[in-house]
């Protein structure tokens, strides 16, 4: 194929991208979503959360933390469901008791779901990210006391938009040898995830947001993102925002993350997702990173690791990722004496380095990590 052919067809399909993106979204009216916690305290005085214990080691860190939740006496009823994916008019589905639960309890704990391999099978976690329409994910990566790592001043908070981007999933063959996918990017979603990254920036005691992009190159679509965030920032008079260019702030996180230590960081999709894990690799890897999808009919706490077959069912799984998922749901659910309590004894029993996991240096077994994690409970 010629090069002028091929810059005509990229360009005709450029064309239609744009007429795309005027017609969905950008001309809609944003509605002012920032999710709250809706659960009803039952007569009990505990709350329903859906457990998705997921696969591989999920069961066993699962039941870690409800062992530890149930000893630091949070006030949380496990309704454990299993996602194992059915197939829906030939497309991957979510069993209807697991959407139902998480929509009763609005909350729920996720274990980490092996993605099937095959055709007619899409990964659970987009489709569980689809389904309750999750739309920031929320990725904390706080130095560990005690865990040794290059960088001992990491405290990060990173916000990525979880429904668009780059994962849109738009793709298509332009002409043979030339391929199109599609970068969607809406003023609705970005002044949802937005708006959130200030009410967030304002719960957690920060005082700043700053928006990670590339405007410099991509004009319209990181161009509308930013401007949405300076909309928003109007609104939070007492918060102040600042912009970065996405490389720049590798550049300074890799350099001195305590660049960052004040601010919540926003960013489109796929800028999140490799930021996020770039800034877990700086505490020590994706065993110690906890995480939160915040959608507005429900939100789902999640380890940010994989299913880890190479050690499932052996009892040599770290649970802390699923536990520090779980205090981030106790925050978001305004537990916070149960999460305080429960994260000093996680940051001590590491701090100490009697009872580590191999991952993390150590030769204790899951069981023993949770024991030690109980015992240092203030109870
Ligand atoms: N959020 C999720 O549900 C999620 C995320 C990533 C991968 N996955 C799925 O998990 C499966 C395996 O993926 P993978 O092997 O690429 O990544 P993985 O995270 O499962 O494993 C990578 C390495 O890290 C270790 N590891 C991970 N979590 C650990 C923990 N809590 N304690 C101790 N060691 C731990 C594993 O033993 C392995 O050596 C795949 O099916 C993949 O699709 C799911």
């Amino acid at each position: 194929m010629s090069l002028l052919r091929t810059a005509s067809a990229l360009k005709t399909a450029a064309s239609s991208t744009v007429k795309f993106n005027a017609v969905r979204g950008i001309t809609t009216a944003a509605p002012s979503v920032t999710q709250t916690f809706n659960g009803q305290k039952k007569e009990n005085g505990n709350y329903t959360v859906t457990l998705i214990p997921g696969d591989g080691i999920g069961p066993e860190i699962a039941e870690s933390v409800k062992r530890i939740f149930a000893a630091a006496k949070a006030p949380v009823d496990w309704e454990e469901v299993d996602v194992t994916p059915i197939i829906k008019d030939g497309k991957t589905a979510i069993p209807q008791d697991a959407i139902d639960s998480v929509r009763r309890s609005t909350v729920a704990l996720k274990g980490p779901l092996a993605t099937p391999i095959g055709k007619g099978h899409v990964s659970l976690n987009l489709t569980l990210r689809r389904t309750f329409n999750l739309y920031a994910n929320v990725r904390p990566c706080r130095s560990v006391q005690g865990y040794k790592t290059p960088y001992e001043n990491v405290d990060t908070v990173l916000i990525r938009e979880n429904t668009e981007g780059e994962y849109s999933g738009i793709e298509h063959e332009v002409v043979n040898g030339v391929v199109q996918s599609i970068k969607l990017i809406t003023k609705e979603a970005s002044e949802r995830v937005a708006r959130y990254a200030f009410t967030h920036a304002e719960s957690v005691g920060r005082d700043k947001v700053t928006a990670v992009h590339k405007a410099n190159i991509m004009k319209l679509s990181d161009g509308l993102f930013l401007d949405v965030c300076r909309q928003v920032a109007k609104e939070f008079p007492h918060i102040k925002f600042d912009e970065v260019l996405l490389d720049r702030a590798c550049l300074h996180i890799v350099s001195d993350p305590s660049l960052y230590a004040d601010t919540v960081m926003v960013m489109p999709n796929l800028y999140g997702d490799i930021l996020s894990d770039m800034c877990a690799g700086l505490i020590g890897g994706l065993g110690l990173t906890p995480s939160g999808n915040i959608g507005r009919d429900a939100s789902i706490f999640e380890a940010v690791h994989g299913t880890a077959p190479d050690i499932a069912g052996q009892d040599k799984a770290n649970p802390t990722a699923l536990l520090l998922s779980g205090i981030m749901m106790l925050r978001h659910m305004r537990l916070t004496d149960q999460a305080a309590n429960i994260e000093q004894a996680v940051f001590k029993t590491i701090a100490e380095g009697h009872a580590l996991t191999a991952d993390l240096g150590g030769r204790s077994s899951n069981t023993q990590y949770t024991n030690a994690v109980i015992q240092n409970l203030k109870v």
